[in-house]
């Protein structure tokens, strides 16, 4: 065992690291949620999340967890039966489906290799192929946080117009929202998924949905049960800065916090940073000699790099060494590629020695695990956070 002095590294793709600033505003004394003061941070949260979301229609936050989320768009718009148009990206998406089915959905679920994101040809097929409009809901994870690989929303979007089909557009953003560029309104998104752990830099226990007013009219005549997802009581007393139950108000704190942050930031620079520090791992992982389970660039994820380790070595074991050794997690293989795959998070509250750290510690794993790796990775991810600097370089001269 490795010294346990210094701080643990975590990067797993979600949950993040907190930064500070939120961690001590977490710990505020918690107040009435009935009372003047708690509306106005209800307030600030949902208006500082419409600029996330990128959007002007209505934004609701649950407390609960991402998987939550998903159960709200699909019983708040479908009703028993329905069709639903999904992808098999990874293994988010084949959970997504797997509620659906549970929830008494008919899922037309195109199979996928878990290496490529949504093909928008394919969209476009079997929408043209749906005379009768039975498709109801396209359904998509944005970033699929078990493979490292997005799907393009837009292309998506495109193909569904082409078509001219009615069908909802639903994505889960829950590990890209504030993380990688996303737009509801622009690319007619109808509901779009999130949650606190990842981008927003918060621990889990917050659901997000934003959604567009033709989803809010298809939840009028939905008929799935629903109670505690219902969209209408939420939309109702959020008017006036209140919930229909407890609402997580701690986390509510730290979500008003952690949008300041980004807002202060400011998004497009938040998503370069993560663009960048995306295109320094694969550099690493590149020389390391080690394959990337994304294939397509254009769709590389800039939230997390998920990286095969070479046949007859277990990434598990790998895993437990860098935690053993180097006080260091990394997110397991999901699925079928567990024991295949290690993930290295590189999200929320980031900066390039973090990411130096971890990749120290993956290229300290590789050799202490005798996972078979050429040395270097490292080097090649430092040069590129050297040359590519997203602030003007300062000169050491004086
Ligand atoms: C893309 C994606 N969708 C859904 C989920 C489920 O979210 P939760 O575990 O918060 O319920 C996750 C969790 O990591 C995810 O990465």
């Amino acid at each position: 065992m490795g010294s346990k002095g210094g701080r643990h590294f975590l990067q797993i793709p979600g949950p993040t690291n907190v930064p500070d600033r939120v961690l001590r505003i977490l710990s505020r004394p918690t107040i009435d949620h009935r009372g003047p003061a708690f509306a106005l941070i209800a307030r600030e949260a949902i208006e500082g999340l419409q600029r996330v979301f990128e959007t002007k229609g209505a934004v609701v936050i649950y407390p609960s967890s991402g998987t939550g989320a998903w159960e709200a768009a699909l019983v708040n718009t479908l009703s028993p039966g329905d069709k639903v148009l999904m992808f098999e990206t990874g293994h988010f998406a084949t959970l997504w489906r797997n509620m659906a089915v549970r929830l008494g959905l008919e899922v037309d679920f195109v199979p996928g290799d878990w290496r490529r994101g949504v093909d928008p040809e394919v969209v476009l097929a079997k929408l043209t192929e749906d005379r009768g409009r039975v498709i109801k809901a396209v359904a998509i994870v944005h970033n699929e946080t078990s493979t490292g690989v997005t799907s393009r929303v837009a292309d998506v979007r495109r193909q569904i117009d082409k078509a001219g089909h009615p069908a909802l557009l639903m994505v889960d953003t829950i590990s890209s929202l504030a993380s990688i560029d996303y737009r509801h309104d622009e690319w007619g998104v109808d509901v779009t998924v999130g949650c606190s752990q990842k981008g927003l830099m918060l621990p889990p226990g917050l659901g997000l949905n934003a959604i567009s007013g033709k989803a809010l009219t298809a939840s009028k005549s939905a008929r799935l049960p629903r109670s505690y997802w219902d969209w209408e009581p939420m939309l109702e007393d959020n008017k006036a800065g209140f919930f229909p139950y407890t609402p997580a108000t701690n986390l509510l704190y730290g979500l008003c916090e952690a949008l300041r942050m980004l807002h202060e930031q400011g998004l497009p620079n938040v998503f370069a940073r993560h663009c960048r520090h995306a295109e320094a791992t694969r550099r690493a992982v590149r020389a390391w000699g080690l394959e990337l389970v994304a294939l397509n660039p254009a769709e590389y994820s800039s939230s997390l790099t998920a990286v095969m380790v070479p046949d007859g070595y277990d990434a598990d074991v790998f895993r437990r060494a860098v935690l053993d050794r180097f006080d260091m997690s990394l997110g397991t293989g999901l699925g079928k590629l567990k024991g295949k795959i290690f993930r290295i998070g590189h999200l929320g509250d980031f900066n390039d020695l973090m990411l130096a750290g971890t990749l120290s510690g993956v290229e300290l794993g590789l050799a202490v695990s005798g996972v078979p790796f050429k040395r270097g990775g490292v080097t090649a991810a430092l040069d590129y956070l050297a040359a590519s600097g997203v602030l003007e370089p300062t000169s050491a001269r004086s």
